[in-house]
C-alpha cells in the first residue's frame, strides 16, 4: 500500500517537473513580437491597422507623427522605434481613453471592434491638440 502510494508520488513529481520545465523553456525562448507596452502580443494584423489608422484620423496626422524614421533607410518608418515622444504621449493617451472607459462607462477593454463611448476622437476631432474654444461662428 505504502509502497504503491509512493510510486504514485514519484510519478506525479516527475510530471509536474517536465510541466514547469516545458512551460520555463518557452517563457525563456519567446522573444516579445511588438514592442508594446499597452495592446497584447497576439493582435491581429487588421486590428492593429484599424487601431493605427484611427489614430491618423482622430488627430488628422500621418504615421510619422507618432512614428520615427528608420535609421538604416529614412524613406522608411521603423514602426517599433520608441524614438519619437509623440509615440509615449499617445500610450498614457491610451491609458487615459481606457481608463475613462472603465470608471465612467464600464468598458474594461480598449476593444479596436467596438466603438468606445470615449475615444481619441471625443477630444482630438481631426486636431493634434484639441481645441481650447470653439471655433467663433462667424
Ligand atoms: C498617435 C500616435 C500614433 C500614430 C499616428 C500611429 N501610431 Fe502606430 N503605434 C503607436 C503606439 C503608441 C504604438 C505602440 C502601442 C503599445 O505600446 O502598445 C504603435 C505601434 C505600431 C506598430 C507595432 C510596432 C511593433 O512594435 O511591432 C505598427 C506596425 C504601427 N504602430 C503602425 C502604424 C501605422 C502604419 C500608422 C499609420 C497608419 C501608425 N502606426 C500611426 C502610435 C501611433
Ligand atoms: C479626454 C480628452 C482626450 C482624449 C480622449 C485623448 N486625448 Fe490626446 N490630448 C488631449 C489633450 C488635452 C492634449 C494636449 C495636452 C497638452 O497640451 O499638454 C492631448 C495631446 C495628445 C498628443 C500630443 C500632441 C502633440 O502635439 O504633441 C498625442 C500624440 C495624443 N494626444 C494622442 C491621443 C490618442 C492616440 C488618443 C486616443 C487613444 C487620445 N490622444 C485621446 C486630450 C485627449
Amino acid at each position: 500500500m505504502l509502497m504503491k502510494y509512493r510510486k504514485k508520488t514519484i510519478v506525479l513529481s516527475v510530471m509536474v517537473c517536465l510541466f514547469v520545465f516545458t512551460i520555463m523553456s518557452f517563457a525563456g525562448r519567446r522573444q516579445p513580437k511588438h514592442n508594446f507596452k499597452i495592446l497584447p502580443q497576439d493582435i491581429s494584423r487588421d486590428s492593429l491597422h484599424n487601431i493605427m489608422h484611427s489614430f491618423n484620423v482622430a488627430l488628422g496626422v500621418k504615421c510619422g507623427f507618432c512614428h520615427a524614421k528608420s535609421t538604416l533607410d529614412t524613406t522608411k518608418l521603423d514602426f517599433e522605434s520608441d524614438a519619437k515622444e509623440e509615440k509615449e504621449i499617445a500610450r498614457a493617451m491610451m491609458t487615459m481613453t481606457m481608463e475613462i472607459n472603465k470608471k465612467y462607462f464600464s468598458d474594461p477593454n480598449f476593444n479596436p471592434n467596438a466603438v468606445p463611448i470615449v475615444s481619441c476622437v471625443t477630444c482630438h476631432h481631426g486636431h493634434e491638440e484639441p481645441e481650447k474654444e470653439i471655433p467663433s461662428v462667424e
